[in-house]
């Protein structure tokens, strides 16, 4: 059988990939009151990421945690303070962002990716060389960045890993942030930020250390903390909704695994995670490898795709084997030990994990 494949591009942003929704939401929040450049109101933007219904159609919940965190968020976009969204990896902090993005000015694109070799060209602007030898320069032979696009059309720019970037780049963002502009000497102009503008920046907890944020960047931020779930109930129902998304957007031909499954990947991560079983009489050495809920979901949709091109498209417990063993050990030893050290002694735990536990030390021998 032909898959049927009506979108071709591998990944959608969420303003592309949630369309309906948000003409849905665009239509309910006709007669409410806007800010100045914001394509939905604040309440209808929270329901965007929350979930609920709106002209008769449902809106899916992005964000599944607490919705106070999601009412900061907007609100500090109504502020001259930018966003900064912080937390372990795979806490949602990019696709929170994404999507507060794609709500508010229906454009997720204009994104930075913060990485050590980060220059200030890429937060201001460039040139296009071949046009700046030909006719000199001038605004057309100008590169404008994302930050420098948001600014003139008072929209949000997003600012990936910003602590990642060296000290002179986070510098930087302190005078594009509070003078909420850029000056273009060479043109002996500056564009100013329109109403609307804004930055969400994402910083993971792990990279904190490695270039500090200074006080005066730290000031410029509202810092919104995504927590890890708080239950196992939360955590999976976050793996499950994600993975069947995913499933459906790269049509992988397999059913979901049961809850059951679900809970056991959940169950061992946050063990892993934690150093302890749940009832807190086993401990366990911690991995250098993040086990965070955006892992779990990749073991269930590896799980999923073995299932599906070499199985019968029921997840079974050797399908989570392999995926489970592929995401947590890569190629690191220490972590391969603290697995078989993990296995070994909650092999014992009952019954019904025995089965799962002895494929995953099939795979270590
Ligand atoms: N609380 C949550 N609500 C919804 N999705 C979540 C949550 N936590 C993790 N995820 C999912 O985990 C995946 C990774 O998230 P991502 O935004 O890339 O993490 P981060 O940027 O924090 O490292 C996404 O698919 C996201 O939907
Ligand atoms: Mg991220």
């Amino acid at each position: 059988m032909k898959l049927e494949n009506k979108n071709t591009k591998m990944r959608q942003f969420a303003e592309d990939l949630f369309v309906q929704e948000l003409d849905a939401l665009r239509e309910e929040d006709k007669k409410e009151v806007k800010p100045q450049n914001w394509n939905l109101s604040p309440k209808a933007v929270k329901k965007f990421i929350m979930g609920g219904q709106a002209s008769g159609v449902e809106i899916s919940q992005k964000y599944m945690g607490d919705e106070r965190l999601v009412e900061i968020a907007i609100a500090t976009l109504l502020t001259d303070s930018a966003l900064l969204l912080v937390g372990e990896p795979g806490t949602a902090k990019s696709w929170l962002s994404e999507n507060l993005c794609a709500a508010i000015c229906g454009d997720a694109k204009k994104v930075i990716q913060g990485t050590a070799g980060t220059i200030e060209e890429h937060l201001k602007y460039s040139w296009n060389y071949a046009l700046l030898i030909a006719n000199g320069p001038n605004m057309d032979s100008l590169i404008k960045s994302p930050i420098y696009n948001a600014m003139e059309t008072g929209t949000i720019a997003r600012f990936e890993e910003l602590s990642r970037c060296v000290t002179e780049i986070q510098d930087a963002m302190i005078s594009i942030l509070s003078e909420k502009n850029i000056a273009i000497p060479e043109l002996n102009t500056q564009v100013y930020a329109q109403k609307g503008f804004s930055i969400i920046a994402t910083a993971n907890t792990r990279d904190m250390g490695i270039h500090d944020m200074s006080s005066a960047l730290k000031r410029r931020f509202n810092t919104v903390y995504l927590p890890l779930p708080k239950s196992i109930d939360d955590e999976v129902e976050i793996v499950t909704k994600r993975a069947k998304n995913i499933a459906h957007t790269y049509q992988i031909q397999a059913d979901i695994p049961a809850q059951e499954l679900i809970k056991r990947v959940v169950t061992i991560f946050r063990e892993l995670r934690q150093g302890h079983d749940i009832d807190k009489k086993v401990k366990f050495n911690s991995m250098e490898q993040p086990l965070s809920t955006a892992e779990a979901i990749s073991v269930i949709t590896g799980s999923m795709a073995m299932s599906a091109c070499f199985g019968s498209g029921q997840v079974n417990e050797k399908n989570l084997a392999i995926s489970l063993h592929t995401t947590l050990i890569k190629n690191n030893e220490e972590d391969s030990i603290v697995w078989v050290e993990y296995l070994r002694q909650m092999n014992k735990r009952n019954d019904d994990w025995k089965s799962l536990h002895a494929q995953c030390l099939d795979l270590c021998s």
